[in-house]
């Protein structure tokens, strides 16, 4: 039966992440195309994450709409000689709201650690950002059962020196490696499992309190064609989107699936505690 309690007051969220593609202008004309076609979504937050050329323009199309930007990445320092780095400070500047941090990518291919991630997400929060911290196993460590050990390190590393206090910036985006990108999305009881795993451990790490506000959204080949089943999983506070995030249609017909399903959810529940 769903009850108050397993039906989430976080608020959901759907999170488009562009990686490197789309010019400024381009990245331009989708911002702006999606906050018209999203401009009824009032529950769900939409976060957009484009290339770190296009944030200043983007920045300035979503100004006084309802959705969010995010930087891809970020360095720990404010300042500095760190040629090819970005600072929390100069992301704010562009109406940076969110910032993505531990993306698999980033670990992947640019020797990204977990101590680094934990570093980045510190400084991100120090300057009043909020954060997408990546986390998710390879299909090696899924096969050799390592799931579990993978993301308590990642989780435990990358969230350090973060206190209860601003857990409520944070939000968990679990994405398996092998589903990133290859179309081969996790099924239903996989995120569930792995979402409700992730909920234990964060409980165990800021306590029940500060935890429950943390949100833990799924990522790897979500679509339009399997954003109905993915918004089904109770556990599941949101998605973030790479590849399908690129075509803005489709995109905005992801967040109002999810959106649609969320709402649904939080009436059921509500109407079903009435007589708990
Ligand atoms: P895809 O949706 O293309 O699998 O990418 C997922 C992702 O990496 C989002 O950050």
């Amino acid at each position: 039966m769903i009850t108050k309690k397993s039906v989430s007051r976080r608020r959901p969220i759907a999170v488009g992440n562009w990686k490197m593609h789309k010019t400024v202008a381009e990245s331009a004309a989708a911002a702006r195309r999606l906050s018209r076609l999203l401009s009824g979504i009032r529950r769900l937050e939409v976060v957009i994450a484009p290339s770190c050329t296009a944030l200043q323009s983007v920045g300035a199309t979503l100004k006084g709409t309802r959705l969010r930007l995010a930087a891809q990445n970020l360095h720990w320092e404010n300042e500095g000689a760190f040629t090819g780095e970005v600072s929390p400070v100069q992301l704010k500047e562009v109406g940076c709201r969110y910032v993505l941090i531990g993306h698999s990518e980033r670990r992947r291919l640019f020797g990204e650690t977990d101590n680094v991630a934990g570093r980045k997400v510190s400084s991100a929060l120090r300057q009043g950002l909020n954060v997408i911290f990546c986390i998710g196993e390879t299909l090696e460590q899924r096969r050799a059962d390592q799931t579990a050990a993978v993301v308590r390190e990642q989780l435990e590393k990358g969230l350090a020196d973060v206190t209860g206090g601003s857990s409520d910036r944070i939000a968990i985006a679990y994405e398996p490696v092998w589903a990133i990108g290859t179309g081969q999305t996790a099924a239903a009881l996989q995120i569930s499992g792995a979402h409700e795993m992730i909920r234990r451990q964060l409980t165990e790490i800021f306590g029940p309190d500060s935890s429950e506000a943390i949100r833990v959204l799924y990522g790897g080949s979500v679509t339009s064609d399997n954003i109905a089943e993915l918004a089904g999983i109770k556990n599941l506070d949101g998605v973030l989107v790479g590849g399908a995030s690129l075509q803005t249609d489709g995109f905005a017909a992801i967040v109002k699936i999810l959106d649609k399903m969320k709402r649904q959810d939080e009436k059921e529940g509500s109407e079903k505690c009435i007589f708990c």
